[in-house]
């Protein structure tokens, strides 16, 4: 039997990513997030507009991507009711949430300089992707979200990740990504099927 619900999110379980942008003051946000989905060189973000992260990328037009393994669950959690937005939006005030200037030190996260945009990337996550904002979207629904196309133009990718032929392809045997499913943090487990669609790639495109 299925019911007939309204439920409040469909947080259906996307990849956790870390994005670092820069404040009007040129100090350094860090901000969970998981909203993502990704297609060619690049991808969709969604967040609330009282983010400090969307006043951020609304002046500079620039960001980092991190994508953090499931080891590194206690630093992501460490950000969460975290907001770089002072005074503190009241609907956050109300859940919880505090100002916090220094996300990297608070998480106990690393920054490092980025190759071609201003915000670092973060030297724990395998997967670092520096990308500029090329259009912003306003969500229909009165809830004041900002959707973000982005370009990624630069990947840094932790070496043991990869395939070990050398070619740029990551080894989805061995990338282990921390999961948002309905606001809890999960990974994925062993490989279920072996996939019609990854066989062209990894064969074709990718063996040596
Ligand atoms: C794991 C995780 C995932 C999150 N995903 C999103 C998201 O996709 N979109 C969003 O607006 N907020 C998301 N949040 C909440 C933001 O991190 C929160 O609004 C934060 O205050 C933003 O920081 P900022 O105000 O400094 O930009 C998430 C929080 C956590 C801990």
């Amino acid at each position: 039997m299925h019911k007939t619900i309204n439920p409040k999110i469909f947080y259906f379980g996307t990849p956790v990513v870390l994005i670092s942008t820069t404040n009007e003051d040129r100090t350094i946000n860090l901000a969970p997030i998981s909203s993502a989905w990704w297609m060619n060189q690049s991808c969709m973000i969604g967040m609330s507009g009282q983010s400090q992260t969307v006043i951020n990328l609304l002046r500079e037009g620039e960001c980092t991507l991190n994508l953090p393994s499931a080891n590194l669950v206690e630093e992501v959690d460490r950000l969460a009711l975290l907001t770089g937005r002072n005074p503190v939006p009241e609907y956050k005030r109300e859940i919880g949430y505090q100002y916090e200037q220094n996300k990297f030190s608070r998480a106990g996260l690393t920054s490092i300089h980025a190759t071609n945009v201003g915000p670092p990337l973060v030297k724990e996550c395998p997967i670092q992707l520096e990308a500029v904002v090329q259009k912003e979207y306003d969500f229909d629904e009165p809830s004041a979200i900002k959707a973000f196309e982005m370009k990624i133009v630069t990947t840094h990718i932790d070496e043991k990740i990869l395939l070990e032929n050398g070619k740029d392809y990551i080894d989805p045997e061995k990338w282990k990504p921390l999961m948002m499913n309905f606001c809890e943090f999960f990974s994925f487990g062993p490989k279920l099927y072996p996939s019609k669609l990854a066989e062209p790639f990894t064969s074709r495109y990718y063996a040596n």
